[in-house]
C-alpha cells in the first residue's frame, strides 16, 4: 500500500493549528463586535470591516469543516440559527393600497373622501411610498417581540432574528408606550448601499441584485441572520396596526408617537386639504424624493383623521381613506448591442434585447424582452440602434422608443433564426411566435422544471433558475420526475451545495409531494393553463384521473375554460410522454387528489391558517367551517400550538383561555368577516 510521505502531513498539521487559532481569534472578535453593535449600539468598526472578519471566518470554516460548529457567529447573530421561518399571523390583516397614476383620479379620490365625510372637515398627509418590503413589528411593554413580513396579508414569515440585525430598528421603545403595539413600515436597502453591495457582489463573482427592493426582500428572507446583518438594511415606519389603550386622533399624531418612541419615520411628510393642495403636495414630493435615502415609486395620500379612517373602512383589498399615487417610470437612453433568443418551456422563442447597461429607476438594466419578431419589425428596432428604455412597474424593462434620427447606416435588421439556438431543431410558426419543435430541447426542459418548482406551482423553495441549471448540467435532472429521485450524495457533489442547502432542498421537495391538486395541475405546464384554470379544474374534477379521462364537452362546461384551453387539456392527456410523466409522479406519491375531497379553496386569503371555532356563532359551525375551507384555511377541533386563529362567539369558554395562553390570534365574528372580505 502507498504511504504518504510525512512532510506534507506535518505541513498540514502546522496549517491546521494556525487555522484553529485564527478561527478562535476571529470568533472572539466577531462576538465582541456583535455585542457592541447589538447590545450597546456602539460599533467600533465599520460594517465592511465587520464583514471582512465574518467572511474570513466563513472561508476558514469552509476550508476546515472540522472547525465549524453551530455556535459559530457565521451561523447566528444574537440568536439561534433558523431552520425555516415560522408562519406569523397578523393581528390585523396587512392590506395593500389602491393605485393611481393620474392627477384626475387623485382629485376623484379627494372628492370621494369629502362626500363620505358628509360635511366634516378633511385633511390629508402626503408621504413617500417607500419601495421596500412591508414589515410588522410587535412591541410588548416596549420590547421588540416579533417581526413579520406581509406574506399574503393574513400570515407572513416570522423574521424576528433578521430584523434584530437592522441597525435603525430599536429593540426597545422609550417614553410612554402602550402595553402592546404593532407598528408597520418598510424595510429597505438604502440606494447608496445598493450600488455598493452590487459592486461587492460583482467582485465576489455573484450575480447583481436587480433593484433595491429585490435586494431588501432577499436579505430579509435569509435563514442566516448574519447574512441579513451584512446587507446593511434600514427601515422606516408609517403606521400602527394594533395598539392597546388610548388611540391618537390623527395620522400625524400617530407618526409623532412613533418618532417619540424611537422609530424612524419619513423625513418629509407633506399635507393637503383639497384637490389642488393634495395634487400640489404630490408633485412637490416627486421633486424631493430623489434625495431620500430609499427608493420611492410614488406618494401615499392618507386621510388624517383616524376616526374617519375607521368609519370609512376598507374594500376587500384596500382602505377607502388612502391612495397611492404612482410616479411615471423613468426613461433612459442606451444602445441595443444585440438581440438574443430565449427558449420558453413550451418552446416559444422570445427575442431579448441585450443593452449597454444603463441605470434607470434605481437599478442597472442590461436586458429587455422584445416579445416577438413582429413587434421588433413593427417598431423597426435594429441591432445597433439607440433606444429609450423604461421600467414598467419599476421592474421589467421595455424598449419604448427608437431614436431613428441617430442611425448611421450600420444598424442591422433582426431576423428570427430558422433553428432553435438551444438544440438546433427546426422552428415553426405558431400565431405571432416561433416555436422549437423538439420537446426534449434542453432549454425547454429547464424552463419546465423551473415552472414546476416555482411559487405559483409546487413551491419547492430553493429550486430556482440557477440550481435547476446546475442540476440539468450535472445530468441529475432530465425531466420533472427526476426531482423526486434526487439523492443527497449527488447533491453534495455540486458546487456551492453544502449539507444545509442539500437538506433544505430535500425537505422542500418532500413537502411538495402533498401540495394541493391545483398546484400540481399548474405545475405540469399544460399549455394555456394557469393558476385560475388549474384551481377550477381541481374543484371540478378532484382527481387527475377524472380530469385525464374527461371529454372536451365537459371541460367546456367550466366557466373559466374556453375552447382552446379545453382542446389543449384534452390533447395533453393523450400524449404518451405526458402519461409517462404522470405515472412517474404518481409513483413518487404526489397528491393526485381524492375523489370525494370537499370543494377546493377558491381563494387563498386564509391559506396556511388553522382555525378553531368556539362559543355561539350566528351561523352554524359547519357553515363557518366551509367558508374557512373555501378560502384555503383549515378547521380543527381543539386548540394547540399549531392553531393560528380562534374564532370566538358568545360565551366562549376554555378554548378561549387556552388560545390566550398560547398567544393565538383571537377574532370575534365581525373581525372574522372583515378578514374574509
Ligand atoms: S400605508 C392599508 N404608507 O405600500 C395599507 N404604505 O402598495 C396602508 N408602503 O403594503 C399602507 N410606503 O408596504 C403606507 N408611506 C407608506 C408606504 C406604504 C410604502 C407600502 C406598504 C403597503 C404597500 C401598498
Amino acid at each position: 500500500m502507498l504511504k504518504p510521505s510525512s512532510e506534507p502531513l506535518e505541513l498540514f498539521d502546522q496549517e491546521s493549528t494556525r487555522a484553529t487559532a485564527r478561527v478562535e481569534d476571529l470568533r472572539e472578535q466577531i462576538e465582541k463586535h456583535n455585542r457592541l453593535y447589538y447590545e450597546h449600539a456602539m460599533p467600533e468598526i465599520s460594517d465592511s470591516e465587520f464583514d471582512t472578519l465574518l467572511r474570513e471566518l466563513a472561508d476558514l470554516e469552509k476550508a476546515h469543516p472540522e472547525l465549524a460548529n453551530d455556535d459559530s457567529p457565521t451561523r447566528k447573530v444574537g440568536g439561534k440559527p433558523l431552520e425555516e421561518f415560522a408562519p406569523s399571523t397578523h393581528i390585523v390583516p396587512m392590506q395593500s393600497l389602491d393605485n393611481t397614476y393620474s392627477p384626475e383620479e387623485l382629485r376623484e379620490f379627494v372628492t370621494r373622501v369629502r362626500k363620505l365625510a358628509e360635511g366634516r372637515p378633511i385633511h390629508f398627509t402626503v408621504e413617500p411610498k417607500v419601495d421596500g418590503v412591508a414589515i410588522s413589528l410587535l412591541y410588548e411593554k416596549g420590547r421588540l417581540m416579533r417581526a413579520a413580513t406581509r406574506g399574503d396579508g393574513v400570515t407572513g414569515d416570522d423574521v424576528t432574528q433578521n430584523v434584530l440585525t437592522i441597525s435603525n430598528i430599536p429593540h426597545k421603545l422609550h417614553g410612554q408606550i402602550p402595553a402592546e403595539v404593532e407598528v408597520r413600515g418598510e424595510v429597505y436597502l438604502p440606494k447608496a448601499v445598493f450600488a455598493q453591495l452590487n459592486t461587492e457582489r460583482d467582485e465576489d463573482g455573484l450575480p447583481p441584485f436587480a433593484n433595491p427592493r429585490n435586494a431588501a426582500a432577499g436579505s430579509i428572507k435569509q435563514l442566516d441572520p448574519s447574512i441579513t446583518a451584512s446587507r446593511r438594511l434600514s427601515a422606516v415606519f408609517y403606521g400602527i396596526g394594533a395598539w392597546t389603550g388610548e388611540q391618537p386622533a390623527t395620522g400625524r399624531e400617530m407618526l409623532a408617537a412613533l418618532q417619540k418612541w424611537g422609530l424612524p419615520i419619513s423625513e418629509r411628510i407633506l399635507e393637503g386639504s383639497d384637490e389642488d393642495s393634495v395634487n400640489a403636495a404630490v408633485q412637490q414630493m416627486d421633486a424631493l424624493r430623489h434625495d431620500f435615502a430609499y427608493e420611492t415609486d410614488g406618494a401615499v395620500v392618507k386621510l388624517d383623521s383616524l376616526t374617519l379612517r375607521r368609519e370609512f373602512g376598507s374594500t376587500a383589498k384596500a382602505p377607502r381613506w388612502a391612495i397611492a399615487y404612482k410616479y411615471e417610470p423613468e426613461r433612459a437612453e442606451t444602445k441595443l448591442l444585440d438581440i438574443t433568443i430565449q427558449v420558453g418551456r413550451t418552446g416559444t422563442l422570445t427575442p431579448v434585447a441585450e443593452l449597454e447597461p444603463i441605470f434607470v429607476s434605481g437599478s442597472t438594466v442590461s436586458r429587455a424582452t422584445l416579445h416577438n419578431a413582429e413587434e421588433i419589425h413593427r417598431k423597426d428596432i435594429r441591432i445597433g440602434d439607440t433606444v429609450l428604455v423604461e421600467k414598467a412597474g419599476e421592474v421589467i424593462p421595455a424598449i419604448v422608443e427608437v431614436r431613428k434620427g441617430l442611425r448611421n447606416g450600420s444598424e442591422l435588421i433582426f431576423e428570427m433564426p430558422k433553428q432553435c439556438p438551444s438544440c438546433g431543431s427546426f422552428v415553426s410558426k405558431d400565431g405571432v411566435s416561433w416555436k422549437c419543435t423538439n420537446p426534449s430541447c434542453g432549454a425547454q426542459v429547464r424552463r419546465r422544471i423551473e415552472h414546476f418548482a416555482s411559487k405559483q406551482a409546487m413551491n419547492v423553495e430553493g429550486l430556482g433558475e440557477a440550481l435547476v441549471s446546475q442540476l440539468v448540467d450535472a445530468g441529475l435532472l432530465k425531466s420533472i420526475a427526476d426531482i423526486y429521485t434526487l439523492q443527497r450524495e449527488a447533491l453534495l457533489h455540486l458546487e456551492r451545495m453544502g449539507e444545509r442547502s442539500a437538506s433544505n432542498l430535500l425537505a422542500a421537495i418532500e413537502e411538495s409531494r402533498s401540495c394541493s391538486l391545483w398546484r400540481l395541475l399548474n405545475g405540469l405546464g399544460i399549455p394555456h393553463i394557469g393558476i385560475t384554470s388549474a384551481r377550477d379544474l381541481a374543484n371540478r374534477f378532484h382527481t387527475i384521473d377524472a380530469l385525464s379521462t374527461t371529454t372536451v364537452e365537459t371541460l367546456l362546461s367550466i366557466h373559466s375554460i374556453g375552447e382552446i384551453m379545453a382542446m389543449a387539456i384534452h390533447a395533453w392527456f393523450q400524449k404518451p410522454e405526458n402519461l409517462a410523466l404522470l405515472e412517474s409522479l404518481r409513483a413518487a406519491k404526489l397528491n393526485f387528489g381524492e375523489a370525494d375531497t370537499p370543494t377546493e379553496a377558491t381563494s387563498n386569503r386564509l391559506e396556511g391558517t388553522i382555525w378553531v371555532l368556539t362559543g355561539t356563532l350566528s351561523q352554524s359551525r359547519e357553515e363557518v367551517a366551509e367558508t374557512i375551507r373555501l378560502l384555503g384555511g383549515k378547521v380543527t377541533g381543539s386548540v394547540s400550538k399549531k392553531t393560528t386563529h380562534l374564532l370566538a362567539g358568545e360565551d366562549a369558554g376554555s378554548k378561549l383561555d387556552k388560545a390566550r395562553e398560547l398567544g393565538i390570534s383571537i377574532l370575534d365574528e365581525t373581525a372574522f368577516r372583515q378578514l374574509c372580505g
